[in-house]
């Protein structure tokens, strides 16, 4: 799966941008402030329905424009010479509008499951460094890419962390009330938490090979943490801690405070890992999620790479852009300097399937347009 042709017109300062993507590495380069960033962010936003820098979209579009439309063309294996096409319009008024295949789409996640993708930019350090909510969306990425109905049991655990954090608010609590909702929290949180626990454990042997692979700084462990104490009854934890959280007006502990704990040689990984390493270790997790994504449902997902080069040395690169080639996905990868991206990508690209390698296309970004090379 790859996208075949990608369009972004009013978005920051691409006011009208055409671009026929290669199915394995496109490599953009230019200067500061020229666009690298916003061709990742209008590929983001056709898979996402969000951008990855604001929660403000009205600021995405380009000062000059009442609108900004993404368009993408899906080549699927399923849809083999038929691509399925995708839209997302957003107007400065608010209205949003996307489309799969012609019809319009009420939900983003939808996008998200059609055309599935992997950041990795200067926020994905958060991943280890940030609070544990970073953690379980990664955790929650997977869960809901690989188990159908995960996203419905979320939304349902969603409503009733709700309504159960209302109900302790009141002044006066109705007891019978709040026990109903404990049971149906209970009951999601012991599902949500089953299939998050499953994710990782198969996820872990995937990534204790890519992070042998990409050069480990020490012996890594990751260990969930459910959001409570797992060693008690949530039902008895809920019960113990009701007066707290009556006074908190909030449940204290359940699935959304979930956690991985990482180490590294026995202490919190990031207090003890390098700028570099931690770069190295995040594109582990990020890449061993893709593998694993393809390894159960047979599917890709796209890789949206802003700025590989930072942080990483040549090795590195070049182990990163090798691990990508042998999984055989679409990577829309930027950088400032032309050099240092197209070293990463010496060894062309081997797509999904086998065949012929692919060769890297190069794209030159320069305030808001782009130019395609060829590879030298
Ligand atoms: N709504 C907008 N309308 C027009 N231009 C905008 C808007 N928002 C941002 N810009 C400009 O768009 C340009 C593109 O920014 P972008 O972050 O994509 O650059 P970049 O190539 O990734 O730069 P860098 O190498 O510094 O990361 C910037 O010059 C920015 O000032
Ligand atoms: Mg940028």
């Amino acid at each position: 799966m790859y996208l075949k042709q990608l369009n972004v017109h009013g978005l920051r300062n691409l006011e009208d941008v055409q671009l026929s993507l290669s199915p394995g590495a496109n490599l953009f380069w230019g200067a500061n402030g020229s666009g690298k960033t916003s061709i990742l962010e209008a590929a983001y936003l056709l898979s996402r329905g969000r951008s990855f820098r604001t929660r403000h979209l009205r600021s995405v579009i380009n000062h000059g424009k009442k609108d900004c439309t993404c368009f993408g063309l899906l080549s699927t294996d399923e849809r083999q010479g038929y691509p399925i096409p995708m839209g997302v319009n957003r107007d400065v008024g608010g209205k949003f509008t996307f489309k799969v295949d012609g019809e319009p789409i009420r939900t983003a996640s939808q996008l998200a499951e059609t055309l599935p993708t992997q950041l990795l930019n200067n926020d994905s350090f958060q991943l280890l460094e940030g609070a544990p909510a970073q953690r379980r969306s990664f955790l929650d990425w997977g869960v809901f890419h690989v188990e159908h109905g995960y996203r419905s049991l979320w939304v349902r655990f969603q409503k009733c962390l709700k309504h159960r954090n209302s109900l302790l608010r009141h002044g006066r609590i109705d007891s019978a009330q709040l026990a109903a909702w404990d049971r149906e929290f209970v009951s999601l949180a012991r599902s949500i938490t089953r299939q998050r626990e499953e994710y990782l454990e198969q996820l872990l042997p995937t990534l204790q090979r890519t992070i042998d692979r990409l050069g480990s700084p020490g012996q890594m462990e990751f260990n969930f943490h459910a959001g409570w104490d797992t060693e008690k009854s949530l039902e008895q934890i809920l019960a113990d801690s009701r007066e707290r959280d009556r006074l908190l007006g909030r449940t204290q502990w359940g699935p959304h405070r979930a956690d991985i704990r990482v180490r590294c040689d026995g202490r919190i990984a990031s207090e003890v890992m390098s700028r570099g390493q931690t770069k190295i270790l995040i594109t582990a997790l990020k890449l061993a999620q893709g593998f694993h994504f393809h390894k159960v449902t047979g599917r890709h997902c796209i890789y949206l790479l802003d700025d590989l080069p930072a942080e990483l040395d040549a090795n590195h690169r070049s182990r990163v852009g090798r691990m990508l080639g042998e999984l055989g996905v679409q990577v829309l990868v930027t950088g400032v300097d032309r050099a240092s991206l197209e070293q990463s990508w010496l060894d062309p690209l081997s797509p999904a399937g086998g065949g012929a390698p692919h060769r890297p296309t190069v794209f030159h970004v320069e305030q808001g347009t782009v130019s395609q090379h060829s590879m030298v």
